[in-house]
């Protein structure tokens, strides 16, 4: 069964074709990113307006690239939420467009949810149940993972998520958008200990997270200072240990709660090469360890949705009726 996914939830048009027998076929993607430089982060109505520009294109790309034709695709996924809106409909209409001229199902899915799946789309896939740290621009959740669309939210953000806080943290340093690689550079040359900021709620028992306050840390830092290219680079070292911090302590608490040994981390932000590190560590003296999909499939893109796509309707779900997008969308 091959799979046609889209993914539009934000400022990356994300096209592939997953079989089940044979695996990923053939991916497409294009990142809005120069579009949004500008103005230092995505604009909803720009965003919207070049998915519809890229996403048959990319299709027509994608398909070529698998030698496949319109008429092989037995399905096709979207992702359905959580984003933006406007971005959104783009992938939906065009999803429910082709399924629709093609006679197939068509399915729309949960953007966290093919994060968390991503892994399985690598040689050596963890196997159910797993835990799951999904670190993105938008979410910071942990998650106990028993099977496809068995999810247990063991602890969430309360406020800022922790990619948000990567792409503030990197606008208070004067670094371009998105923030997050950009900021990794800039610490791998900071010098460590120069600044310490709070590792927030690891003193309290639970899993929750909250990225605000050490947001206020680094304006702190950075109002206080003369903010040359040294203290730049440790203040951005400073926030970056701290991050990692956290998230070592805390998925070093849920592996213990739960039993589990395999540890997943997903989403833009785990494509941190010190945080994808430090949590292989922190799964290996658990007994476990730790399972990452490669660094393109660690920020959005259509590999996951198709992939998320295949398990479900291979399960015989698909959209029935006028089915709506949901900008909002608890996993
Ligand atoms: O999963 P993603 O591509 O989009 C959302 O679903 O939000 O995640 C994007 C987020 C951005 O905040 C970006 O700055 C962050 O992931 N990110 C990183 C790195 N690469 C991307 N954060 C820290 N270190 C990185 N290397
Ligand atoms: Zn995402």
């Amino acid at each position: 069964m091959i799979i046609l996914g889209l993914e539009t939830t934000c400022d990356e048009t994300g096209i592939a074709l997953h079989d089940a027998a044979a695996g990923l076929l053939a991916h497409r993607l294009f990142s809005q990113v120069k579009l949004h430089a500008e103005y230092g982060g995505v604009v909803p109505e720009l965003a919207s307006r070049d998915h519809i520009r890229r996403i048959l294109p990319l299709v027509e790309q994608t398909l070529a690239e698998a030698e496949l034709q319109p008429c092989d695709i037995d399905g096709v996924a979207y992702a359905r939420g959580p984003g933006l809106a406007g971005a959104l409909l783009a992938g939906a209409a065009v999803a429910k467009g082709l399924a629709w001229a093609l006679d197939r199902p068509v399915l729309g899915v949960h953007h966290m949810e093919a994060h968390l799946l991503a892994p399985m789309l690598e040689a050596d896939p963890p196997a159910f149940p797993f835990l799951a740290l999904l670190v993105s621009g938008g979410h910071t959740l942990l998650v106990e993972v028993a099977g496809v669309g068995r999810y247990h939210v063991l602890g969430e953000s309360l406020d800022d998520a922790a990619g948000e806080a990567f792409d503030k943290t990197a606008k208070l340093l004067g670094l371009p958008y998105p923030g997050g690689p950009a900021l990794e550079k800039l610490a791998a040359v900071g010098e460590p200990g120069r600044w310490v900021f709070p590792r927030p709620m690891v003193d309290r028992p639970g899993l929750d997270f909250s990225f605000s306050g050490l947001k206020t840390a680094v304006v702190n830092a950075v109002h206080n200072t003369t903010l040359d290219e040294a203290a730049r680079a440790a203040i951005a070292r400073a926030f970056q240990d701290a991050v990692v911090d956290t998230f070592a302590i805390k998925v070093k608490r849920a592996l213990v709660q739960t039993g589990l040994k395999r540890l997943v981390v997903a989403g833009g932000v785990g494509a941190n090469t010190v945080l994808r590190e430090r949590l292989q560590a922190v799964a290996g003296a658990a007994g476990g360890r730790a399972y990452y999909p490669r660094l393109a499939f660690c920020t959005d893109n259509g590999a996951m949705i198709a992939y998320a796509g295949q398990q479900r309707l291979s399960m015989g779900e698909q959209d029935v009726g006028e089915v709506e997008v949901r900008p909002r969308w608890p996993l």
